[in-house]
């Protein structure tokens, strides 16, 4: 699948396809200021920590060129990355990019620039994470690919997709490259509750790009890897600490725990801009917590919704990055492959 989900308008303005509406329709919807960036982050019309950095850096260009002339002040400048920095907590990939907006906002200041020259350097700088993301996807594609088996049957947890970021995915990305390659490669795609990013966006993508697939409830998971039906598991990720814990979709912790009891591999992939390497370890990694309107619990029982958790570096085989695989033991090794600058504490 290309990258036709998002773009802009010829106006400048960010363009998205509502990932809520999927699968049934696809419809295309415009963020032309700050609280319809937050709206269409906080509702997941865009998700996926990837493609919530590139919608941030997008959609705060889109914004400021809303404005009327004379508006765009630097105080009006730091209050939208604030705002839009705050609208989701756990992926690390939000504050990478605002803050290389922040820094292309400030040289073009100090170059003296006008409101348009500013807007110019946001939209470059827009342009240019989203590029850079794309290139990352296909480089942790090629990585990928080296560790499935041919004809191997690759389990996945919510959608690490093409959908989820500016280029073919992150978990699913050796999944795109072995079927460009020709090779023979399907995908268990697990439900994933309470919003079912598994079989509402993964099953899609993948269908549409004649990839096999077969969506199953979260529920079968452990079921399927029991009957020999699972050859490794690939997850994405929102945020990966210095030591290798990593933040993703609930669910995750849980397949990892079964895909170790079962001696299945289980490997997490994603981008340098996902790593936070100011966090030593999955504790202190915030984790979002969602309305209980999106859990069908019953009239006078209490709702808890918890939208990620933190699966532990000891169960991750191997962490798959654009700068290569890590192996662990990971602290060490992860300072040395992602660089500071690279990386979101850089
Ligand atoms: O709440 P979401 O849909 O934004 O959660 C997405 C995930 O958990 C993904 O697995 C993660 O962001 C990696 S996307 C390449």
């Amino acid at each position: 699948m290309n990258c036709d989900h998002i773009g802009w308008t010829e106006e400048g303005h960010f363009r998205y396809l509502d990932q809520t509406r999927l699968p049934q329709e696809e419809k295309f919807c415009e963020a032309r200021t700050v609280e319809d960036v937050i709206e269409a982050m906080q509702t997941l019309r865009v998700r996926g920590a990837p493609l919530i950095g590139i919608s941030a850096a997008m959609g705060l260009t889109s914004a400021a060129r809303t404005l009327a002339d004379g508006a765009f002040t630097r105080d009006w400048f730091e209050g939208a990355v604030d705002r839009i920095g705050a609208a989701r907590p756990t992926a690390i990939n939000l504050h990478w990019a605002l803050e290389r907006m922040r820094d292309a906002y400030e040289s073009a200041a100090r170059a003296g620039g006008d409101g348009a020259a500013l807007i110019a350097a946001l939209h470059q700088e827009a342009q240019n994470i989203w590029d850079e993301d794309a290139a990352m996807c296909l480089a942790i594609g090629e990585a990928g690919a080296r560790l499935i088996p041919d004809g191997a049957t690759v389990m996945t947890h919510c959608n690490a997709g093409a959908l989820a970021t500016g280029g073919i995915g992150t978990a699913l990305a050796p999944v795109y490259e072995l079927h460009k390659q020709k090779r023979r490669v399907q995908v268990i795609s697990n439900e994933t509750r309470p919003l079912r990013q598994g079989s509402r966006l993964t099953a899609w993508e993948l269908a549409k790009a004649g990839i096999p697939v077969t969506s199953i409830v979260d529920g079968a998971a452990g079921a399927m890897m029991a009957q020999g039906k699972v050859d490794l598991v690939i997850t994405g990720a929102d945020r990966i600490a210095a030591n290798g814990d990593t933040a993703n979709k609930i669910g995750t912790y849980g397949v990892a725990v079964l895909a170790r009891a079962h001696g299945i591999p289980f490997y997490v992939a994603a981008p340098c801009s996902t790593f936070d390497l100011a966090v030593t370890s999955g504790e202190t990694i915030p984790i979002e917590l969602r309305s209980p309107e999106e859990i069908d619990a019953a009239p006078g029982a209490v709702g808890y919704n918890p939208a990620f958790d933190v699966t532990p570096a000891e169960y991750i085989a191997a962490l798959i990055t654009d700068r290569g695989i890590i192996e662990p033991p990971y602290t060490e090794r992860i300072s040395q492959l992602i660089p500071k600058g690279a990386s979101s504490s850089g």
